[in-house]
């Protein structure tokens, strides 16, 4: 059984719990937005408190990536700050990790992420899949790849952060300025053969799901309709397609967009306390 579909939830909602010793970040606290029970591969929001140390040598069993929404967390000697991103592969050394002023930090875990102190053994890591760190602040903006998208969306722009050279999977960051609802009456509907990944981190978005505000989040499996969809405020978006490289296959006709839609959130029975407009809007997530 894959991820279940969540479309959506507000992070806002979804208490953070305690991290004992049988998780990857013992006595950091974390928020779990999606999760496969059978592979163990999850997406959280992981809050490192300020003075938190894991001072011996370890490493994971599955690939980590991760994007540091607030704050600062050492891995060994690297030093990721808000905004960096990192993909650290399975069985990658880690002397040690940190944090001493506390950091926020959107985090994926490919398979099961229970941390083995100790040397790695050797072959398990491959560090051709290594990216060390990337500091999307000093990135530039790049016109998004699909020509709909990007004749469509006002200021829209990309940073692509990742591309697996094997099954194309990718992770990137996605703004786009205010839509013009006086000129944006319509949209089309569109479909990925893949899974879409979404945290939205600033702005908002209209859908037939619902009206998204900062610290949602959706996992959409593949081969669901979704739109149209617009954003009156503009967004800003961490973003990620699993299962292959995203394809978007537009309707030919359009339907008309509704702003600030009804909530209709489509989500499994474990998550439904967290498909809610109820939380502290004051907090990112
Ligand atoms: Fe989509």
């Amino acid at each position: 059984m894959a991820r279940p579909h969540i479309e959506f939830i507000q992070s806002q909602a979804v208490p953070w719990i305690p991290q004992d010793d049988t998780c990857a970040r013992p006595g950091a606290f974390a928020k779990t937005l999606s999760a496969d029970p059978d592979t163990g591969a999850a997406t959280l929001v992981v809050k490192y408190p300020a003075g938190w140390h894991l001072d011996t040598a370890h490493y994971l069993e599955s690939d980590e990536e991760f994007f540091i929404f607030k704050g600062a967390l050492w891995v060994g000697s690297v030093e990721y700050k808000t905004g960096d991103y990192a993909y650290l592969p399975a069985g990658m050394p880690r002397p040690s990790m940190h944090s001493d002023t506390g950091a926020v930090v959107l985090t994926f875990h490919e398979g099961a992420s229970q941390l083995v102190r100790g040397e790695t053994p050797g072959p398990m890591y491959d560090a051709g899949r290594l990216i060390a760190k990337m500091e999307s602040t000093a990135m530039p903006w790049a016109h998004p790849a699909d020509p709909i998208v990007a004749a469509t969306a006002n200021g829209a722009g990309r940073k692509l952060l990742r591309e697996d050279p094997e099954t194309g999977e990718r992770t990137w960051l996605l703004r786009f300025g205010p839509d013009d609802p006086a000129k944006m009456t319509h949209g089309r509907v569109e479909i990925h053969p893949v899974v879409e990944e979404v945290f939205l981190m600033e702005g908002e978005i209209s859908m037939p799901y619902g009206y998204l505000k900062p610290g949602s989040y959706f996992w959409r499996p593949p081969g669901i309709a979704h739109g149209p969809v617009g954003t009156l405020k503009g967004l800003y978006g961490f973003f990620r397609c699993k299962g292959g490289p995203l394809t978007t296959q537009w309707s030919d006709g359009e339907l008309p967009i509704t702003w600030h839609p009804k909530h209709n959130p489509t989500v499994p029975p474990q998550y439904a306390a967290y498909a809610t407009t109820s939380y502290d809007t004051s907090l990112p997530y």
